[in-house]
């Protein structure tokens, strides 16, 4: 198919390559989304949410470039155009509306947990292809880590809410 002598079979490919490019799709879609909440950050967590959205923007950009050039080696075509990023992903927009902080935490937590789930599955399907499935996995491994981020975020909000400034481990420690 793509003329590579590398013991993939035309089916495994192709099956590979639908993978990557809805993984291209999300990727790309949560990278808007990331510089745009970095940009529209306001209160008092505005540095740290700042500073971690342009972070976490720089690695989505690393996992872009990294999923399309997979597409290329396996002879498929990376979807390259806003419309279709747009219709390829499973993550939604919500044009015209400015979120705050903590609903900006909230929404790309959920985006973040979406892909885990979807590369989860992915893996499954290209198993017999250890490359894609050694990219998918290190993305996810990613994911995991920037949704740990976002999620521990809000859990210290509901403990401000609460008026508690101490945590405790659970189950109690000795
Ligand atoms: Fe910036």
């Amino acid at each position: 198919m793509n003329g590579a002598n590398i013991g993939l079979a035309d089916e495994l490919c192709h099956a590979s390559i639908e993978a990557l490019n809805r993984a291209l799709a999300n990727a790309n879609i949560l990278l808007i989304k990331t510089k745009k909440a970095h940009w529209d950050v306001m209160g008092p967590e505005f540095v740290s949410l700042h500073e971690l959205w342009d972070r976490q923007y720089e690695t989505l950009s690393e996992y872009v470039d990294s999923i399309a050039e997979r597409v290329r080696m396996l002879g498929g075509i990376p979807i390259g155009t806003a419309r279709g990023f747009l219709e390829a992903s499973e993550l939604t927009e919500t044009p015209g509306y400015v979120d705050t902080a903590t609903e900006a935490v909230a929404g790309l937590l959920e985006d973040h947990e979406t892909i885990v789930r979807m590369q989860r599955r992915a893996i499954e399907v290209v198993s017999a292809d250890a490359g894609t499935m050694d990219l998918l996995t290190q993305m996810l491994r990613g994911h995991e880590k920037m949704a740990w981020m976002l999620r521990a975020s809000l859990q210290g909000e509901a403990l401000r809410t609460n008026g508690r400034t101490a945590m405790r481990a659970s189950p109690p420690l000795a």
